[in-house]
This record gives structure tokens, sequence and C-alpha cells, in this order.
């Protein structure tokens, strides 16, 4: 099958320095890809799943030609990325997360119109081509409102409906779901498994594992600038599959805690997510084999200075692919 997406060894470093406009701090350097390396097959959903500051957006960008590499190259549609980016442009559709760049005195519709011109698509071509975004995405009765009336949920789906202007082959969705209501997630996700029947090509980038699992035929597991696995959700579960997995919640959480327990019996990895730092609220994902192992985990639980406060015992998921292979955790599914 042949490639649409072809990204070889993508670095790239931000120089920044700490402080705003009136606090010149000191510089920073932020190595946000570091040999990054994928493929995204002709008509698969592929998945960039990883916590914040992964770099999954840095990806999407240089992919969409809105960033350069520092080195490397990438290919979309068979067209490098830096040396035929218009051509890469031409072949793509991008929803940014960040990028709600709308104009609030237009209405919904008013806003495509504008986009659809400006990428010259045809006036009653784009007039019918934006009747059926409108109601792909369930936007048709607030179509005729002005954007500044919409909520961040209607403005995410109109993100989407101009990433699809164009029809085009490839399709970026950075985050396509973050901030929505269940009913809309619903839709979005409905439409991506569309688009994916219609042939198309999908990157999207999330920090959900479920969203992955759901919708991704592949999934590139990505933390701190590094891809750390690839495979379909499947193959990635199976890394974890025989082990077993307790989610303990705990108050007066300590490091040093943590550090005692991923050194314990039968450990295989453990993480903590700190819901509350002052008193110390958290929640540690520990994977380990053997009834052994969670008995002496149990028993430095309750031996710490911590107090328990819940222990459930769950089934493996791609979240202990990645808490095993980086001891961190993903953030809590939306
Ligand atoms: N323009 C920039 N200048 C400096 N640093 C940046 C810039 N853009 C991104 N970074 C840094 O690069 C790293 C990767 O950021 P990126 O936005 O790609 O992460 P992400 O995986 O999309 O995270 P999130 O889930 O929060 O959207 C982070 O450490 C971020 O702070
Ligand atoms: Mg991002």
């Amino acid at each position: 099958m042949a490639s649409s997406v072809l990204v070889e060894n993508v670095s790239k470093v931000f120089h920044t320095r700490e402080g705003g406009l009136l606090f010149r701090g000191k510089k920073r350097v932020v190595e946000a890809l570091k040999n990054v390396s994928f493929e995204v097959r002709e008509g698969e959903v592929f998945g960039l799943l990883g916590p914040n500051g992964a770099g999954k957006t840095t990806t999407i960008k240089i992919l969409s030609t809105l960033l350069l590499p520092d080195s490397g190259d990438a290919w979309v549609n068979g067209y490098h990325v830096v040396k035929e980016a218009n051509k890469v442009r031409e072949s793509i559709g991008v929803s940014l997360y960040s990028d709600r760049g709308f104009y609030w005195k237009l209405s919904g519709r008013e806003n495509l119109m504008y986009f659809a011109r400006l990428y010259h698509l045809e006036r009653s071509y784009a007039k019918s081509r934006i009747d059926y975004l409108l109601k792909l995405l369930d936007l048709e009765s607030d179509a005729d409102r002005l954007v500044e009336e919409y909520s961040t949920g209607m403005k995410s789906k109109l993100n989407i409906a101009r990433a699809l202007l164009q029809d085009p082959p490839v399709l970026f969705l950075d985050e396509p779901t973050i901030g929505l209501d269940p009913t809309a997630a619903r839709k979005v996700r409905e439409v991506i498994m569309e688009l994916r029947g219609e042939g198309k090509t999908v990157l999207l980038t999330t920090h959900n594992m479920y969203e992955a699992e759901l919708l991704c035929d592949r999934v590139a597991i990505i933390s701190k600038g590094r891809v750390i696995a690839i495979g379909t959700p499947g193959e990635l579960k199976s890394k974890v599959s025989e082990h077993k997995v307790i989610e303990v919640e705990l108050a007066g959480f300590d490091e040093g805690l943590l550090e005692m327990v991923k050194q314990g019996r039968g450990v295989i990895g453990a993480a903590a997510r700190i819901r509350d730092p002052v008193s110390g609220l958290a929640e540690l994902r520990i994977v380990y084999d053997g009834d052994f192992a969670l008995k002496d985990v149990l028993g430095m639980l309750l031996s710490s200075r911590g107090r328990l406060i819940s222990v459930k015992s769950l089934e493996p998921t791609l979240e202990d692919v990645f808490v095993t292979m980086t001891g961190e955790r993903l953030e809590a599914p939306s």
C-alpha cells in the first residue's frame, strides 16, 4: 500500500526565553521532536497519542508546512514538505487545535464561503460543498448565526468543516474532539470514520487513548519528542495484555513512594497522576506480574505516610503501554 505521509528522522528544537514582554528571563532550548519517523498508509486513520508537550502539534505543523524541521525529511502525498510546500498544501486539509481563526462578525456559512473563495473554489461548487459540510457536522441550524455566538464545540466543528472544504485526500486533525461534549465528540468521530470509508487518509492527534483505540488503524505513541511505539491498538496492547493493573487513589503521595513502588518485586511499571499537590492526592497506576507483587505493593502503600483511599483492579489498556515504557501517565481521558 502506498504511503500518504512519510516522516524520516525529523527533529525540531525551539530556542526561547523564559518570561514575557516585561521580564526577559534566561534562554531555554526545547527539543520538541527527536528523530521522529513514521509512515501513514493511504486510506489509514493514524493517531499520534501522547501527553501534553509530547510534540504532536509540532509534527502536524511540520507536515502541513507551517513550521520547518531542523533536520530530517517528510513527504505528504509524495511531495517533500520543505522543497514542494505548495504541492503539499494543495493536497491537505488541516484543523489545528490552536487555530480557531474565524471572522466573528460573519456567520458560520459566510466564514466557510470566505475560505472557499480564498482556496479558489468555484462559487456554485463551494455553495453545495458548504451545505454538505454543514449538514455532515450537524451545524445546519447554527449556520447562519454569527461565529461570535458559537460555543467552543461549534467552532471546533466549523474548523473541521473548513479543513474539508477542498475535499483533500489527506487530513491532519489536531485534537479533533478536545473540549467537545459527548454528543459533538461522537459526531466528529463518526465523520472521521466516514472519511476513512471514502478512502481519505487521516492523521490525528489525541491524548485520549480510548479515542485512539476507537478510531485509529494504527497509533504512534509519542513521549517527549520521541516515537516510542507504533502499531495497531491490538498490537500495542498485546505488549501489556499478560500483565495485571491496579489503580490506587491515595492522599499524601510523594515521589519517594513512587520510586519505591517501581522497585517492587514483579512491578513492570508505575506512574502517578497528581490530582491535588497540596494534599498530595494522587492516582497511581501500577502494572505488575504475579499475586506476590500485589501483596508487596499494597504492603508498601499501607506502611507509607500516604492514606489509601481506593484500589481498583483493571484490564490493561494503551495507557499501560505508556506507563511501562515511560514511567508517566497519559492525561485523564476527556
Ligand atoms: N513556538 C514554540 N516556541 C517554543 N516552544 C514551543 C513552541 N511550540 C511548541 N513548543 C514546545 O515544544 C514541545 C512540544 O509541543 P507541542 O505543542 O508539539 O506538544 P503537543 O504534543 O501538541 O502537546 P499538547 O497535548 O499540550 O497539545 C513543548 O515542550 C512545547 O512547549
Ligand atoms: Mg498539541
